[in-house]
C-alpha cells in the first residue's frame, strides 16, 4: 500500500520451463513464476493499482475476467502491453465478493498465451462474504482450483494442434490443477470450500464426486448465490466460476471427476460430452476440524428482472460470428447508456457448444427457452453455456464508467472461437 492508500501489486510476464512430469521440463510462460500466476486478492471499495511488466518478446495484455471497472483499465484487445513494457491500470474494487480471474487478451492470440501458463485467480472480498460461516483459510479449506487440460508432444512441449480444423480448439488428454498433473489435496477439515475455475480453452466439466456425493454450490462468477444450491453435479464452461462446499469423513479418500453431460452434441467426447476422468483426489486426515454446516443464507438474489428495460438486442452464435459479424478492432457495434438496464438475448445456433461472456457487469439469467434457469444459473454471471439450439435472456445493467471511444468486449469464452472473431465490441455512453 502507497502513502495515498491505493494498494499496489507487481507482476511479471515471463518466460520459463516447467517440469509437469518425470524427464524433460516444458517452455511455458507465467506470471511471477514459470506457469500461471499468483492469486491476487483485493477488497470492495479498496484502490488498486498494478505494475504489468511484459518480459515476452512479443505483446500480450492481462485482462480481468468478471470485473467491473473502466474499459481503458479491461486489459482486452485495446490494452496490450509492448514486449518489456510496463502497463500500470489502476481502479476502486467496486462489486461483491467473487472468485474472478485475469488472463491474456491479445486479439487473435489470447489461445495461444492462455496455453503456454498465463492466468490466475482475482478473490474479491467484502465484509458480507466474511460475516458468513464458510471456510475462509486459504489453502486450508478454502482452495482455489484452476482446471485446464493440456495435450504434450513427444518432446514433452504443450501440443498446440488442434482437432477437426479448429473448431473447437485444443482438448488436451491431461488434466492439470494449479499446474499439477495428477494432484491430490489433503483435508484437514470437515467442510472445504472449492473455488473452481474452467480455465481450459474449449473443454466443458461436468463436476462430482467419485461417490456421487453432495455438495453445496454456494457462488457462481459474480458471487454469493441467495442461499446454497445442493446438487451432486455441477457444469462449468470455458471461463465461468464457481464455490463449492464440501464435506468430508475422517480417513476417506474420495476424486473429484469430470462426468458424461446429459445432453448430447454432435461433436461428442471433444466438446467433453462423452468424457469421464478424474481431476484431483481428496484425502481426509483421521481427525478433521471444525463443523460441517453450511449457512443457509449467503447473498442477495439478482434483481434485474424487475428494472424498466430500455433495450433489448438479439444475439445469434453459429459459425464463429456474432449475427453474422466477425470481430473489426476498429468496429463499435453498439453503445449501450449509463445507468439503464438492457436485455440481450443470445441464441447457440450451432450443433455444438459456445458460450457467452460479456465484459465490465455480472449479469442475471432471466430465462432459458422461456423457462426459468435452474439453480446454478440464478445468481449472477458474467459467462453462460450456450446448450446447442437453446435461446437464453441475459439482463444487463451498466452502472457508470461511460467512455465514447474506448468499447469493451462480448464473445464466445471457446479461446479458438474467440480468437478466430465470435466477439464484438460495445462502448457504455
Ligand atoms: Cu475471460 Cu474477454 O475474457
Ligand atoms: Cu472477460
Ligand atoms: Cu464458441
Amino acid at each position: 500500500t502507497d502513502a495515498s492508500g491505493t494498494r499496489v501489486f507487481t507482476l511479471d510476464i515471463q518466460p520459463g520451463e516447467t517440469r509437469f512430469k518425470a524427464g524433460k521440463a516444458t517452455r511455458t510462460w507465467g506470471v511471477n513464476g514459470t506457469y500461471l500466476g499468483p492469486t491476487i486478492r483485493a477488497r470492495r471499495g479498496e484502490r488498486i493499482e498494478f505494475a504489468v511488466h511484459n518480459g515476452l518478446d512479443e505483446e500480450t495484455s492481462l485482462h480481468w475476467h468478471g470485473m467491473h471497472l473502466p474499459a481503458v483499465m479491461d486489459g482486452g484487445p485495446h490494452q496490450t502491453i509492448a514486449a518489456g513494457a510496463t502497463w500500470e491500470p489502476r481502479w476502486t474494487i467496486d462489486q461483491a465478493a467473487a472468485t474472478l480471474w485475469y488472463h491474456p487478451h491479445v486479439h487473435g492470440a489470447t489461445a495461444d498465451h492462455m496455453y503456454r501458463g498465463l492466468a490466475g485467480l482475482f478473490i474479491v472480498d467484502d465484509d458480507r462474504v466474511e460475516a458468513l460461516n464458510l471456510p475462509s483459510d486459504y489453502g486450508v479449506d478454502d482452495v482455489p482450483m484452476i482446471v485446464q487440460d493440456r495435450a504434450f508432444d513427444g518432446d514433452q512441449q504443450f501440443e498446440q494442434r488442434e482437432p477437426l480444423a479448429g473448431s473447437l480448439g485444443v482438448i488436451g488428454d491431461e488434466i492439470l490443477v494449479n499446474g499439477t498433473i495428477g494432484p491430490y489435496f489433503d483435508v484437514t477439515t470437515r467442510l472445504v470450500r472449492l473455488r473452481l475455475l474452467n480455465g481450459s480453452h474449449a473443454r466443458l466439466y461436468h463436476f462430482g464426486f467419485s461417490d456421487d456425493r453432495r455438495f453445496s454450490l454456494v457462488a457462481t462468477d459474480g458471487g454469493l448465490l441467495a442461499a446454497p444450491w445442493e446438487t451432486d453435479r455441477l457444469y462449468l464452461s470455458p471461463g465461468e466460476r464457481a464455490e463449492i462446499v464440501v464435506a468430508f469423513e475422517p480417513g476417506e479418500r474420495v476424486e473429484l471427476r469430470s462426468y458424461p453431460a446429459e445432453h448430447g452434441g454432435v461433436l461428442g467426447r471433444l466438446d467433453g460430452f462423452d468424457d469421464r476422468f478424474d481431476i484431483c483426489q481428496f484425502r481426509a486426515a483421521d481427525s478433521l476440524s471444525g463443523d460441517a454446516a453450511v449457512p443457509a443464507v449467503l447473498g442477495v438474489a439478482p434483481d434485474l428482472a424487475a428494472r424498466p428495460v430500455a433495450q433489448e438486442r438479439s444475439f445469434v452464435l453459429a459459425s464463429n460470428r456474432i449475427n453474422g459479424r466477425s470481430m473489426a478492432m476498429d468496429r463499435i457495434d453498439f453503445g449501450v447508456r449509463e445507468g439503464t438496464v438492457e436485455v440481450w438475448e443470445v441464441t447457440n445456433d450451432n450443433g455444438y457448444v459456445h458460450n457467452f461472456h460479456v465484459h465490465d457487469v455480472q449479469f442475471q439469467v432471466l430465462t432459458v427457452d422461456g423457462r426459468a434457469p435452474e439453480p446454478p444459473l440464478r445468481g449472477w454471471k458474467d459467462t453462460v453455456l450456450l446448450v446447442q439450439g437453446k435461446r437464453y435472456r441475459l439482463a444487463l445493467r451498466f452502472r457508470d464508467h461511460t467512455d465514447p471511444n474506448m468499447p469493451y468486449m462480448y464473445h464466445c469464452h471457446l479461446l479458438a472461437h474467440e480468437d478466430d472473431g465470435m466477439m464484438g465490441q460495445f462502448v457504455v455512453l
